[in-house]
């Protein structure tokens, strides 16, 4: 059976959780592989509202086990919250399963990030300053702590320390800031070792033996491919290591590439950012900006603010060239197109379908920074259909003008749209085909 990867198409808030939350019945595992708690997912269902940052959005069902992959780092405070608060209401957390290669993050990477911000200056990124950045730099810079020293006191004893040494340095004469305690951090992180220490294990031997077995594997992605290191708006990108992008779930979950037979990319019906960096068809004012970011126009509770520090996100036109591009990078064979229902409220609509820059125009990923920042969005108008959608559930049903806006996306994207979210609840959805390509009603 295949493995298939849920991507966000855009610079993240595409509604992963949901898309993951609705198909996640038809997988034994589910798994994060990248990112960490910079992430946020909201999800909706019969339960009540969630906000998940680490925990995979499979876990409100009880039949398949949730895995959080080496690929990802881990602030392990934030998970011991994260799994009291879903034990607190009633969701079991004991499929959960944690890579022993999960990269942890310290005490010292939220300082260093926050700090790190300011030394930047112009060139500061928005970061979550959850850490997370930090974290992956240690990994790639061969100083990280990862799950399993944390399981084994005397060994975490001698790395903390010889760590430490070098962060307490960088913390004091590059920042300016007060240095940290062994002892204190000693404890604390080998009580968290602890607590955690039932959910760590081998999880890809796991899951290469599930795959192996034929079952579903549904690997989850963190932010979008906008924000990904390699692919995305560098610099203002997030740090992660093995990549957001789809090809980064076989290496952060330990699968080989063959294994992903499928990858559906979900997309907002508009554009949506948070943090700095450049974003073309940003809508910086009135009533439109308003319309989209309060989601005046959809289902209540849609409003654009972020899961992870409730920054209010930056709104925009649907960017059909950097959509395309995101298609491709990414081979998407499926797309969940979301949030179609607050765009119910606006006359027209528009599209970017290229972008003038100085006398060229051009239809992919400006070359610079400041080619994307001088980029002029060309677009496409289109009529608006000024009906509510949050009851549709049968594409036939929309109205002709929400139809043709759906198929020329899907146009922009060359993949087949299968779903289509017109409300945050878990029915609120329209669904042509699941996501192993079978056909429904
Ligand atoms: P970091 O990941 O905290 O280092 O932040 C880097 C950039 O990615 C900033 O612009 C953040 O706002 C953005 N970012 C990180 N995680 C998310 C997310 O889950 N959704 C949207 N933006 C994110």
């Amino acid at each position: 059976m295949p493995a298939v990867v849920v991507i966000g198409g855009q610079w993240g808030d595409e509604g992963k959780g949901r898309v993951v939350d609705f198909h996640s019945r038809y997988c034994s595992v589910i798994a994060r592989y990248s990112a960490g708690n910079n992430a946020g997912h909201t999800i909706i269902n019969e339960r009540g509202k969630f906000a998940l940052h680490l925990v995979p959005a499979g876990i409100f069902r009880q039949d398949n086990t949730c895995v959080i992959g080496n690929g990802v780092v881990i602030d392990p405070a934030k998970l011991l919250e994260e799994i009291k608060m879903l034990t607190d209401r009633g969701v079991s957390t004991s499929r959960l399963m944690i890579s022993q290669h999960a990269h942890v993050i310290m005490p010292w990477h939220p300082l260093i990030d926050r700090a790190d911000e300011e030394l930047r200056g112009e060139l500061a990124i928005g970061t979550t300053g959850t850490g997370t950045g930090p974290a992956f730099h240690d990994k790639v810079g061969r100083s990280g702590i990862r799950m399993a020293d944390l399981l084994d006191a005397a060994h975490f004893r001698w790395k903390l320390r010889t760590v430490l040494e070098y962060k307490n340095r960088v913390l004091t004469r590059l920042y300016g800031l007060e240095p940290l305690d062994a002892e204190e951090i000693e404890a604390r992180y080998l009580e968290y070792g602890n607590q955690l220490r039932a959910y760590v294990g081998d999880t890809i031997s796991f899951v290469q033996e599930a795959h192996g077995r034929g079952e579903m594997i549904l690997l989850e992605g963190a932010q979008g491919s906008l924000l990904d290191l390699d692919t995305g708006t560098y610099p203002y990108v997030t740090s992660s290591v093995p990549a957001s992008v789809a090809a980064g779930g076989a290496i952060g979950i330990g699968l080989g590439p063959t294994a992903i037979e499928r990858v559906v990319g979900v997309y907002k019906s508009y554009q949506t950012r948070v943090g700095h960096g450049p974003m073309p068809t940003e809508i910086t004012d009135g009533g439109d900006m308003e319309m989209l970011r309060e989601g005046l126009g959809g289902a209540a509770g849609t409003a654009e603010y972020g899961t992870t520090t409730g920054r209010p996100r930056r709104v925009g036109w649907l960017d059909g060239v950097l959509a395309s591009y995101t298609a491709r990078i990414n081979g998407v064979t499926s797309v969940a197109l979301t949030r179609l229902d607050s765009l119910s409220a606006f006359e027209r609509l528009k599209i970017c379908v290229a972008y003038e820059i100085g006398d060229q125009r051009v239809t992919t990923l400006p070359a610079t920074i400041a080619d994307a920042v001088r980029a002029k969005p060309i677009y496409e108008e289109m009529p608006g259909w000024q009906e509510d959608v949050t009851d549709v559930r049968h594409f036939s049903d929309l109205p002709r003008d929400a139809q043709n806006y759906v198929r020329r996306v899907e146009e922009l994207l060359g993949a087949r749209i299968d779903m289509i979210s017109v409300g945050p609840e878990r029915s609120q959805a329209i669904v042509t085909r699941d996501i192993f390509g079978a056909a429904l009603g």
